[in-house]
């Protein structure tokens, strides 16, 4: 099957079903979910990490990367996933997160006891001079990127927690070292894998100050340098780059769409397509994540048609979404669910699903679950969000407002137990849960979606649609309405040879009040079919110049002449 008719699914394993009571997702609970999964359509399962960690940071921050952490179950369970998942249609995306290791890794152990040979497989540096660190960066999760390299005067990078220390890719050792990683899973019949954050891997072998301390200014120092690209087409050409079908996605960190054409563009031989993020960080303040402030619709609009447009034109390939564990749930971001939780969650889904790359499905998305509102920061679990709690407080913000923020921003949204069903424990566990579940389980989950047209259904018609239609594949893309302040407009086309012309027109009502739309003059009293729509537009057109949106509806139009 062509990439571009694909629908992959992200299932974060700690949440998704827990087989033994222990209250922690587990390999042999997703074995139990691959009927559901296979309903809905998707064909191909990421799994975020899974492999022994001290789970500082959740898993990603790996200790072992060619073994099952115990709490998620044994290698056979693994083999055992990977023989029925494909028994169900469904193939296994992995996790590499190969930027850096957790400091419990026998390559890090082994540099702390002294071997010289491991020391370089890390950052590991002098202070300056002056007694301070040896730069002035920042760490991701907050505080300064360095550690004190155990007893020595040493200090190591990590642009991520303490305990995730970053590789030196230079280090020939170090790459052929994580190749062998990729190799291994290959072997054990994975089909793709999603490569964490690998635009920042390419730092200088000499690491200097960034001018002010500021994240953004510094993130040039170390973010898409040229020799990543260099490192990734060696990964490709040694390991997965020798079978046609394989799927990769690189998490890219503030990249840009040059940088993405550069990665995805099939000529290049590096990857499948990437993330990038730029569409997500519309509700940040001045750049700042940890703030409140409502979305920027027109900046979302023209961000998400940059890089539509871009990608198209330097065939690039973009991997397309708004949920994954390190997002708020996107209903809750951009939505109202209290109000409209099906027209919201259908509208963002379709929006994703119609546009040209590949979409990411991330668990309890096709079920409409949200953000959970916890009140108190003792029910987070995350890192970054425990951090920036500490963080908010030293910068003198009240208790209520720095709730209010994390209640936003904070990772665990997406984070919590799937919700299966409307029993104790949502289906998910029988016992304790490790991070609580949403109080609206009874009211949101899977059971209830199931038995009605609800977010499910829809999500198994974009699905499908997608199989059939080469114009969702492969079709151009261009955005209408930029400035508009209600409504996201597009166009997908395909001109082929022997069919007429087609045109879909996607068109998505993002608000509570009922709007009037023009139809654009090139569209209007022209015959067309409604493709799929989660309101009353979808069985009443027939050709005419304005059409009434309810809250959050959408609707799409085929036009074949
Ligand atoms: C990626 C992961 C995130 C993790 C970080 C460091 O952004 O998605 O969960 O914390 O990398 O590995
Ligand atoms: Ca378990």
């Amino acid at each position: 099957m062509d990439l571009s008719q694909k629908v992959i699914y992200q299932i974060y394993p700690r949440s998704f079903q827990d087989s033994n009571g222990d209250g922690i997702g587990d390999l042999r609970g997703i074995i139990q979910r691959l009927d559901y999964l296979q309903k809905l359509g998707i064909d191909m399962i990421w799994l975020s990490p899974f492999y022994p960690s001290p789970q500082n940071d959740n898993g990603y921050d790996v200790s072992n990367y060619t073994a099952i952490d115990p709490q998620f179950g044994t290698m056979s369970d693994f083999e055992e996933l990977v023989i029925q998942a494909k028994k169900h249609e469904i193939e296994i995306m992995l996790d590499m997160v190969f930027n850096h290791t957790s400091t419990e890794h026998e390559w890090f152990q082994k540099a702390l006891a002294g071997d010289k040979e491991y020391q370089d497989f890390y950052y590991i540096r002098p202070l300056k001079e002056d007694g301070s660190l040896p730069t002035n960066w920042q760490s991701k999760f907050g505080g300064p990127a360095w550690e004190k390299f155990g007893e020595t005067d040493l200090y190591y990078l990590h642009l991520y927690d303490k305990t995730q220390a970053d590789l030196n890719w230079h280090n020939p050792k170090v790459r052929k070292s994580l190749q062998e990683v990729v190799k291994f899973w290959m072997n054990k019949g994975v089909k793709g894998f999603r490569f964490d954050v690998l635009n920042v891997i390419g730092k200088a072998p000499i690491l200097v100050d960034s001018q002010q301390v500021d994240i953004n200014q510094e993130k040039a120092l170390y973010t898409d340098t040229p020799i990543v690209g260099q490192w990734i087409e060696e990964l490709n050409q040694t390991t997965f780059g020798q079978d046609a079908s394989f799927v990769t996605v690189g998490e890219m960190s503030s990249t840009t769409i040059d940088a993405g054409i550069s990665y995805t563009n099939p000529t290049e031989n590096k990857l499948s397509m990437i993330f990038s993020f730029h569409h997500l960080k519309v509700d940040y303040e001045k750049g700042e994540k940890w703030s409140n402030s409502a979305f920027d619709f027109i900046q979302f609009k023209k961000i998400i048609d940059d890089w539509q447009v871009g990608m198209f034109q330097g065939h690039g390939w973009n991997a397309l979404f708004l949920n994954n564990h390190d997002q708020p749930r996107a209903n809750s971001r951009f939505g109202d669910t209290d109000n409209y939780p099906f027209e919201t969650a259908t509208m963002l889904a379709q929006m994703i699903h119609f546009l040209r790359g590949t979409p990411y499905i991330y668990q309890g998305e096709e079920i409409g679950m949200t953000n959970p509102n916890f009140s108190n920061i003792e029910q987070y679990q995350d890192v970054e969000t425990k951090n920036y709690y500490r963080i908010l407080k030293d910068k003198g913000l009240g208790e209520e407002e720095i709730m209010s923020i994390i209640q936003a921003k904070s990772r665990d949204n997406s984070r919590t137990p799937m919700q299966w069903s409307d029993q104790i424990g949502a289906g998910f566990t029988k016992g304790e849960p490790w991070l609580a579940i949403a109080n609206n389980f009874q009211n949101i989950n899977a059971k209830k979606e199931l038995n009605q047209e609800g977010i499910f259904h829809y999500y198994q018609q974009l699905i499908r649609l997608r199989k059939e239609n080469p114009i969702i594949q492969k079709g151009s893309y261009r955005g209408l309405y930029l400035d508009d302040p209600h409504f996201m407009v597009y166009v997908r086309k395909l001109e082929s040879e022997n069919q007429p012309n087609q045109e879909l027109l996607v068109i998505c009502h993002f608000g509570e009040q009922e709007r009037l739309f023009t139809m654009p003059k090139a569209y209007q009293n022209r015959k067309a079919k409604s493709l799929l729509g989660n309101g009353p537009l979808h069985k009443r057109y027939n050709g005419t110049t304005s059409l009434e949106f309810g809250p959050y509806e959408t609707v799409a139009y085929l036009f074949k002449e």
